[in-house]
């Protein structure tokens, strides 16, 4: 069997995609190849039966994970479940100021219940606030709705909640699920 895991993210601003890239460095760290995709633009022909693990991170935008990803993993359930495979939730309700870890959860657990795939291993992390790539529109809407819920609203800066040694812990915890099957 292929020594290498894939990764399949969706993200909107970047940061998901940050955080794969992070659980990536941190396997390769570990003797294993790792491919990354992102979930809206999977090569044709992909097939994650050939990869000897996947991980699926995706960010919330709106209260939700996006429908594309929704429809990629119901196509690629089959597979997943057959194999060592791991969902990561990326949000500002997983952590930071004013974060709600149990909406964080929610989120989570709502989607995989749509897509009826149970991964043995989870976890939600805090995502960025990322004024500086946010349009006009998005900007305001952000600043509002994270000032009622208590957060950062300068608009001239950009915010990090994430947890880096999570994402390790979830990277190395992946790693010997691996060694295990
Ligand atoms: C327009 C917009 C809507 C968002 N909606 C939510 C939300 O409903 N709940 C939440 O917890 N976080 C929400 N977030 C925060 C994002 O999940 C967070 O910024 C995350 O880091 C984005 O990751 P990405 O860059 O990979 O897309 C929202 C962010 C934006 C820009």
């Amino acid at each position: 069997m292929s020594r290498t895991t894939l990764i399949l993210c969706a993200t909107t601003e970047g940061h998901t995609a940050r955080i794969a890239e992070r659980i990536a460095q941190r396997l390769r760290g570990k003797g294993r190849r790792v491919e990354i995709h992102r979930a809206d633009a999977v090569p044709a022909g992909l097939e994650p039966a050939g990869y000897d693990g996947v991980i699926v991170g995706s960010s919330i935008h709106y209260g939700r994970h996006p429908g594309f990803l929704r429809a990629l993993v119901r196509r690629f359930r089959t597979a997943l479940t057959a194999q060592p495979s791991a969902f990561f939730s990326v949000s500002l309700s997983a952590g930071g100021p004013g974060a709600k870890p149990e909406a964080a959860r929610r989120y989570l657990e709502t989607f995989l219940r749509q897509v009826d795939w149970h991964p043995p291993q989870t976890a939600t992390f805090a995502g960025a606030l990322q004024y500086s790539k946010y349009g006009v529109f998005k900007r305001l809407l952000m600043r509002m709705i994270v000032g009622i819920a208590g957060g950062d609203t300068d608009p001239t800066r950009d915010y990090e909640y994430t947890d880096w040694n999570a994402v390790d812990r979830f990277a190395d915890e992946f790693a010997q699920r691996l060694k295990q099957a």
